[in-house]
């Protein structure tokens, strides 16, 4: 499957994007092991957290679809799992992958997780260490998937410094937490999005948080309990920056989740020139939500704060799309983690801006985008979702049409992608795969 976009005249308007993808996973598997049920709604349907879904599921958990995006979940409490009877195929989700890994070392039964060819070659050493430091029993294929954990408890409490800056390791030691004996310290070299926290928390654990630290008393169990997903922006900012782009549109995402540990994008695009405001802030449960607008603006390169990394980790292959599009250069430094997620996200992003005769000059770490017309071509998105969605972009404002091949993995963090960005106008369409052109 690829997307085909031609030049568009982007339209003003408002559009609603699907649910955020962190907290769906989170309250799926948070959900299942508290007491008592937890209503869930604006949940993602998007293959990633249905994997979750099924995951739960594959484990005795009793979950109503009252809709596509409203599930109720009967959780089981900390000891009502029970074994599943084949491995768990979590797809392309490394957070559920990380995240059930430490839910599972705490159980009383053996499982295996496994996943798609991207999937088993991201790296899982980093969080086998600390789960086996906190006595988890899991063997793997040279530190990659499938894992296979002999679950047991109790665990054992553990002080625990990152040594990169990952939220999912960080609630995969927290996951793992319910299920010790003794307390969990957790400290981060940098801070990462705290939707696991504020979830815990929400279900009635007791959780001590300072900037870049975290205390957990281990052991402590869960009370289900009502999530309103907002929607997630990491899927708002594609929209977002589409607006940017356009010559006179302004685009307005409802809803959308701004946790101050996700609003990196925001700040780096303002820094660009962008015109976006954030309005009506409030609360949805225990995240914060606004409505965001953007209007077309006129952007500029920078150099973009490596502090910033943590906080806009998805969206930087749309960032290096934004520095495309900018006047001057943008600097790109710190994104090293880019290197392992669902493809080398350095390398699918500077080879896709060259096919579109993008300059781009590229480090370990970065890249230096030479903000310049997007002509056209055909690219490869390397089967990931946000290279995929990126490039869609940027072919709106390209001088003719863009061909990013390979996109089916779109449908794992936001389905219904192509018909979204149509209704603020792109020239955007899905055809079916008859390989490479
Ligand atoms: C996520 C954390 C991030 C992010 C991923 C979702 C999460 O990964 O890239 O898409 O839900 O915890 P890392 O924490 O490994 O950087």
């Amino acid at each position: 499957m690829h997307f085909v976009i031609e030049p568009s005249a982007l339209e003003s308007g408002s559009v609603a994007v699907p649910g955020d993808k962190s907290i769906s996973h989170r309250a799926l598997m948070l959900g299942a092991v508290a007491n008592g049920t937890t209503e869930i709604r604006g949940f993602l349907a998007g293959e990633d957290c249905l994997a979750t879904l099924a995951a739960i599921r594959a484990m005795g958990v009793t979950v109503d679809e009252v809709s596509e995006t409203e599930l109720r979940v009967h959780g089981v409490g900390l000891d009502g799992l029970s074994a599943p009877a084949e491995a768990l195929d979590l797809g392309n989700a490394g957070t559920a992958m990380r995240l059930m890994a430490g839910l599972l070392s705490g159980q009383s039964f053996k499982s295996t997780l496994t996943g798609d060819a991207s999937l088993c070659r991201r790296p899982m050493d980093r969080i086998i260490k600390p789960l086996a430091m906190m006595g988890a029993r899991i063997g793997s294929s040279d530190g990659k998937p499938p894992l296979d954990i002999d679950g047991h408890a109790p665990l054992s409490g553990i002080v625990y410094r990152l040594p990169v800056a990952s939220a999912q390791v960080k609630s995969a030691i927290l996951m793992a937490g319910l299920y010790a004996e003794g307390d969990v310290a957790i400290v981060e070299p940098a801070v990462t999005r705290d939707h696991t926290e504020r979830m815990l928390r929400a279900m009635g654990a007791e959780l001590n948080q300072g900037e870049t630290q975290i205390m957990m008393r281990g052991g402590q169990a869960l009370t289900g309990t009502a999530i309103d997903v907002p929607a997630d922006l990491s899927s708002a900012a594609f929209v977002l920056v589409a607006a940017l782009l356009s010559s006179d549109a302004t685009i307005t995402v409802p809803n959308v989740g701004v946790n101050p540990t996700r609003t990196g994008v925001i700040d780096i695009l303002k820094d660009m020139g962008a015109n976006i405001s954030v309005e009506n802030v409030r609360l949805a449960g225990d995240e914060p939500v606004a409505d965001i607008t953007a209007s077309a603006s006129r952007l500029t390169g920078i150099d973009v704060d490596p502090a910033r990394v943590s906080l806009a980790i998805d969206e930087f292959p749309l960032l290096f799309v934004a520095a495309a599009a900018a006047e001057g250069k943008t600097t790109f430094r710190g994104l090293a983690e880019l290197r392992v997620k669902e493809s080398d996200r350095i390398a699918s992003m500077v080879e896709g801006l060259r096919a579109l005769s993008i300059p781009v000059d590229e480090s370990e770490d970065g890249a230096v985008v030479h903000g310049s017309k997007i002509y056209g071509g055909t690219l490869q998105s390397h089967g990931d979702h946000r290279v995929a969605m990126a490039f869609a972009v940027a072919g709106t404002v390209a001088e003719w049409a863009v061909r990013v091949q390979d996109v089916a993995s779109v449908n794992t963090s936001f389905p219904g992608f192509a018909d979204c960005l149509s209704t603020v106008g792109a020239d955007i369409s899905v055809e079916g795969d008859i390989g490479n052109l």
